[in-house]
């Protein structure tokens, strides 16, 4: 496939499914079915019983097909299933889901220097009739594929986001997992930051609304004026494996200082650069953080100038094996 244009849904031939009964798991399978049939009371329909992942599979330019650092998002999903009351699959079913869905639709990834990719979705589910608030006892692995562009509609042109007056995540709650929950209850946040002319939501820590926490999809960067790359550290978020790489490339690739830790809202203004990052959001830099009519400023224009764009660039380099990835960060697949 030679390009694709934004993040959607296309439907593609083949996709991995496992069932599970009273706590086992059946062998998975590919299957052509793309149509799920479940229970009127199923758990994922009456209580959202349900958690998920993303993850991207690359073309590299010399020809092979390989996947960046599934294995995070293999344990990332345990703790979500853990927290979600849902039995966790078993041992190399999420990898070999991975390889088997990315092999039977590999005329669909994007080519390599077209800045697309296959994105991945695994995802878990509830799906015998629950009535009383309980977990299921029936559950339903599935692993589908679509070739994706750009996240954000202007790819890398600055973003315009504001602070929300919604929260995403309660203390003690559900943040720091990928439950489809808490993509549900974003939608009327992002719905209406939408029709206001802004990209995303950006939420502050629920229980004092002082610190910034990330975003509706994606964990948010700062870098100091002095060139240091910033990211908070909460509870409440989501572990980005992006993140998380970035800041280990930053620290022992690119030499730049890295901090994780707490940061106000009242000190954004103080930072040159802002970004968000993920899977989906690769990173998009931010050009304007909005709190209520008082607006931040940060100099994205000139992308190529920043900070934020050497990250980008070696991520990319990275996934696309043009720069030799630290060991174990690229599983290849082909
Ligand atoms: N935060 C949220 C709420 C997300 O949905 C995502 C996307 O997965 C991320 C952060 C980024 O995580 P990752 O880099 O693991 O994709
Ligand atoms: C991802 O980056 O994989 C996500 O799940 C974010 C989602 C909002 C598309």
């Amino acid at each position: 496939m030679k390009e694709v244009k934004g993040f959607a849904y296309h439907k593609l031939p083949m996709r991995y499914v496992a069932l599970c009964k009273e706590g086992k798991w059946s062998k998975g399978k590919l299957t052509c079915r793309a149509s799920v049939r479940i229970n009127e009371s199923a758990g994922v329909l009456q209580y959202a019983q349900t958690c998920f992942e993303g993850l991207k599979a690359y073309r590299t330019k010399d020809g092979h097909i390989v996947c960046f650092r599934p294995q995070l998002n293999e344990q990332r999903l345990a703790s979500s299933c853990e927290r979600m009351m849902i039995p966790t699959l078993p041992e190399g079913m999420f990898l070999e889901a991975v390889r088997k869905t990315v092999l039977a639709n590999q005329k669909y990834i994007p080519a390599a220097d077209s800045g697309g990719s296959l994105y991945l979705r695994p995802y878990v589910f509830g799906m015998n009739a629950v009535i009383g608030v309980k977990p299921a006892t029936e559950y339903q692995f599935r692993l589908f594929a679509t070739p994706v562009g750009s996240y954000f509609h202007g790819g890398i042109s600055p973003l315009r986001i504001r602070i929300s007056d919604y929260d995403r995540a309660a203390p003690h709650g559900t943040g720091h997992i990928k439950a489809g929950l808490n993509y549900a209850m974003s939608l009327y946040a992002i719905s209406d930051a939408h029709a206001k002319g802004y990209d995303e939501n950006l939420y502050l820590d629920a229980a004092t609304r002082t610190y910034i926490e990330e975003t509706g999809g994606a964990n948010i960067l700062f870098v100091t004026k002095d060139g240091t790359l910033v990211s908070p550290k909460s509870d409440t978020i989501l572990p980005s494996i992006t993140r998380r790489s970035l800041l280990y490339v930053a620290e022992h690739i690119l030499g730049i200082p890295v901090e994780e830790r707490k940061i106000a809202l009242a000190e954004i203004g103080d930072f040159a650069e802002c970004g968000l990052c993920g899977t989906a959001a690769v990173i998009s830099p931010v050009g304007t953080i909005d709190d209520h009519g008082k607006e931040y400023h940060f100099n994205m224009q000139n992308f190529e100038d920043t900070v934020i764009a050497k990250l980008y660039h070696t991520l990319l380099d990275i996934q696309h094996g043009e720069i030799q990835a630290p060991d174990g960060w690229l599983m290849m697949i082909k």
